[in-house]
């Protein structure tokens, strides 16, 4: 019932511009034997990452895969890993090499869970990947030359129609997102960003690295448009951008790449042609040509 209102608040808010994906219903029954211990293995990973025994040593901050992935990824929004099995293996600029499913869940681990990179064909990787892949039961496969995104909203990801409002965001944009954060998100996600109870955190130390897909304005006020405040996405596009310009402008960790990975001799084959990476909060603004400092008044936060 929930569900049916969000979906129809979500059409009204973006029916002008965008056709919202009919993403299909999760597959309920779950393979047999050895298989479906891995998939239900990997499901509890996703919603309990940063406490499961397996992977609480791997994750450092206090988020779980589900904490984006909504519904542990059985959400129909932006976010679903509905189909997300179906475009590997896919080609990343990030990596500069074609990624496997494991790959990319994996690398999730260094950012958006700001934590290790879990070794690959372990079983905490294996089951992941059992689980991810599982959600993509009866679809066919289609392969990414360009991009290693879900299929139902690559044309979505990121809203391209964000990007002026982005660039053109000034310290007027900024305040504003800090009001509509007091009235639409501080009640969940607290005063000072740092969650309140299930509620995750949205900057700190708790919080996604500036490595993360949602440290990226594009990306993070796309996601927002689509989920966000839970159960009442109705943010217009300049609200979502100044919110996030608001949210992605507090302190979040510095992104170093070779501090996620463990030494070669541990590591495993690790699939990438890029070995340095670096990220700041200062840097993700940058990207937009923003000067962050600029945007929160001069306030010099590090
Ligand atoms: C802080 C939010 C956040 C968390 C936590 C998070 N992700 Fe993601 N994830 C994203 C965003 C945003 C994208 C789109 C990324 C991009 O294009 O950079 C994404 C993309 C992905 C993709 C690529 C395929 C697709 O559907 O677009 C996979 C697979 C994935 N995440 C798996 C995981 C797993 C597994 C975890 C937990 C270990 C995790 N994510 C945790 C935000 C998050
Ligand atoms: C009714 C409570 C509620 C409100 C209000 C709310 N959120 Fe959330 N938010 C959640 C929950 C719950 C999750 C994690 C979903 C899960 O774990 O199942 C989440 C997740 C997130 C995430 C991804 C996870 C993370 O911590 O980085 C972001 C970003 C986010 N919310 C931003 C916002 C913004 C921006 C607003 C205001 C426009 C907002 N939220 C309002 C409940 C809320």
């Amino acid at each position: 019932m929930k569900r049916v209102i969000v979906a129809s608040i979500l059409s009204v808010t973006l029916a002008m511009a965008i056709e919202l994906p009919k993403v299909p219903d999760a597959p309920t029954q779950y393979p047999e034997g050895e298989l479906g211990r891995l998939v239900k293995l990997g499901e509890d990973i996703i919603m309990n990452t940063n406490t499961h025994p397996m992977t609480k040593n791997l994750v450092g901050n206090r988020l779980q895969c589900k904490s984006c992935h909504l519904d542990g990824g059985k959400t129909k929004s932006l976010g679903t890993f509905m189909g997300t099995a179906t475009v590997f293996p896919a080609y990343s600029a990030r990596e500069k090499t074609v990624q496997s499913l494991q790959d990319r869940i994996n690398n999730c681990f260094m950012r958006s869970m700001n934590g290790k990179r879990p070794i690959i064909d372990t079983e905490v990787s294996m089951a992941m990947a059992a689980y991810v892949s599982w959600l993509s039961t009866g679809l066919p496969m289609k392969g990414n030359a360009k991009k290693p995104v879900n299929p139902y909203y690559s044309k979505l990801w990121p809203n391209k129609d964000l990007i002026p409002l982005i660039k053109s965001a000034t310290n007027k944009n900024y305040l504003n997102g800090k009001k509509i954060y007091e009235e639409r998100c501080a009640s969940c996600h607290g005063m000072d960003g740092n969650g309140v109870d299930v509620f995750p955190p949205l900057w700190g130390e708790g919080a996604y690295n500036t490595g993360a897909g949602m440290s990226k304005l594009d990306k993070m006020a796309t996601w927002v448009m689509f989920n966000m405040p839970l159960g009442d996405a109705t943010l217009s596009a300049q609200d979502a951008v100044d919110v996030t310009i608001y949210v992605d402008a507090q302190p979040h960790t510095d992104f170093y790449l070779k501090d996620h990975l463990y030494p070669a001799e541990q590591m495993g084959y690790y699939n990438s042609k890029v070995l340095e990476e670096k990220h700041t909060v200062r840097s993700n603004f940058k990207a937009f040509g923003l000067d962050v400092d600029a945007i929160r008044g001069d306030k010099k936060i590090k």
